[in-house]
């Protein structure tokens, strides 16, 4: 493994962090000097200003997120992030972003593979969300949300639509662009008043309350671990369910 990726795992810092360190010239390995591209193996002796440091295991946590808390290690801001409310020795850092203001399913890890594999768009994890909007929508608009929603970075992907309630409706994507569903909702002309992601990856809050946490079965590991990439909708053809 890398060495900016092995101090990350070991709490050390984050992977910029690590780099500014070993550039710093603090990081050791085997008693020479760290550099940028040195791989750390298994039996290796790395130490940081003279302390050794060990890898740690890897985490996998799965947060209700509560409203008010920023999807970031660390706040410029100071608001109350995430990661604070896991209380696990490991350091594990958020897979993907959800808004200050959306509460829901959220996967932390300190698994940098497994994480960005998660988040690259090829592998299209699905992720179902639960708005609230204003006004009462119609079957075109939730057509539209279905068949693809034109935004300032695109045509969104087909997506799956549904009626909950009046004025709420849930929306399953298998893509992650910034602020996703408030301005798909917005540009059907119904604004989200609050948003909720009810489902991640097929992992459910089922038993989490508000600011609770639980680390995943081995089994949900080996499932996250083994999904193959979604293969990409077409555009032509019936709109998916
Ligand atoms: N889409 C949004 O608009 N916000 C989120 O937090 C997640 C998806």
């Amino acid at each position: 493994m890398r060495l900016n990726a092995y101090l990350a795992r070991a709490g050390v810092a984050s992977r910029r962090g690590a780099d500014e360190l070993i550039k710093a010239g603090r990081v050791r390995v085997n008693c020479a000097p760290g550099q940028l591209n040195t791989f750390v193996e298994r039996g290796d002796r790395v130490e940081v200003d003279g302390e050794a440091v060990t890898a740690q295991r890897l985490a996998y946590v799965l947060l209700h997120k509560p409203p008010g808390t920023v999807t970031t290690a660390r706040d410029p801001q100071g608001r109350p992030t995430v990661v604070e409310l896991v209380d696990l020795p490991e350091r594990v850092v958020p897979v993907g972003r959800l808004d200050a203001d959306t509460t829901g399913a959220l996967l932390l890890t300190n698994d940098g593979p497994l994480a960005h594999r998660l988040a690259h768009p090829k592998y299209g994890v699905e992720k179902v969300y639960e708005a609230e909007i204003e006004g009462e929508p119609d079957e075109r608009d939730l057509e539209r949300l279905r068949q693809g929603v034109e935004l300032d970075d695109g045509l969104t992907a087909p997506a799956q639509a549904r009626l909950l309630g009046p004025s709420t409706i849930e929306l399953t994507l298998h893509e992650g662009r910034k602020h996703q569903v408030k301005r798909m909702c917005e540009a059907v002309g119904h604004p989200v008043r609050r948003l909720h992601r009810a489902r991640y990856a097929g992992l459910t809050l089922e038993g989490l309350e508000p600011r609770a946490w639980r680390e995943l079965e081995p089994s949900e590991v080996t499932r996250l671990r083994s999904s193959p990439p979604e293969p990409k909708p077409g555009r032509s053809g019936p709109a998916p369910e």
